[in-house]
């Protein structure tokens, strides 16, 4: 598919495998999260621009490569993707924060809105949504229409395990948007719950159920 990156790096694969098993508990499979996020983001920001710098080492000048001052922004679709936020601020510190909260409907499997906090110059920064779960792509796609309407341009969406349906959901609505992800799952259940998966990832990083 394209714009769709499947991360195969033996150190996510392991890691992902932790955090699928149902007898991993809340410390380690937030820690998981945490940690898969870090390795993803390491990717996800392989074409960032780049310019030269001359910098003085100890012993001579060397010419070498900096991030080219591109304004960054991470937003978390709440809940469950709070959890993907602390292992790619350290490695990106100047990334502003923004928060779209979204729950599905148990119902009708349709997302809802509660919350949206984004930074003032959205428009005008390099975007990395984070979210666990690709399922039906409601969210994702819900997520990515608040800042394209907020005027943002450049967008790349990771997602620790997706699947077809999500997948091919945010690309019918949004084929600019690259997605990248650890996992690509078989499919959707009745539930509109990721098979295998790893269950519901808000509550097993928050421990609410
Ligand atoms: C989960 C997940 C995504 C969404 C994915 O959140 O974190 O946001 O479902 O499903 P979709 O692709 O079908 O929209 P949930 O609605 O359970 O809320 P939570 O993060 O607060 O637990
Ligand atoms: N949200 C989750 O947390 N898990 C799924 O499998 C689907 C949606």
């Amino acid at each position: 598919m394209a714009n769709v990156h499947v991360l195969d790096h033996p150190l996510i694969q392991h890691k992902l495998a932790i955090l699928r098993n149902e007898k991993t508990g809340v410390k380690e499979f937030r820690e998981m999260i945490s940690e898969i996020a870090g390795l993803m983001c390491y990717e996800a920001t392989r074409n960032l621009p780049t310019t030269e710098v001359e910098v003085q080492t100890p012993v001579a000048l060397a010419k070498c490569r900096m991030l080219a001052g591109k304004k960054l922004a991470i937003v978390p679709i709440l809940r469950a993707g709070l959890g993907m936020v602390d292992s790619i601020v350290d490695l990106i510190p100047s990334a502003k924060i923004g928060h779209i909260g979204l729950y599905r409907d148990p119902e009708t499997h349709l997302p809802v809105e509660y919350y949206c906090k984004l930074p003032d110059d959205i428009e005008n920064r390099q975007v990395f949504v984070v979210d666990p779960m690709l399922a039906t792509g409601g969210s994702a796609v819900a997520a990515i229409d608040f800042l394209k309407a907020r005027g943002c341009k450049q967008i790349i969406m990771m997602n620790i395990i997706g699947c077809p349906e999500g997948v091919q959901a945010v690309q019918d609505a949004h084929p600019d948007v690259e997605i990248y992800l650890a996992g690509m799952d078989e499919r959707l259940n009745d539930h509109a719950y990721i098979i295998p998966g790893l269950g519901d990832a808000g509550d097993r990083i928050f421990g609410t159920r």
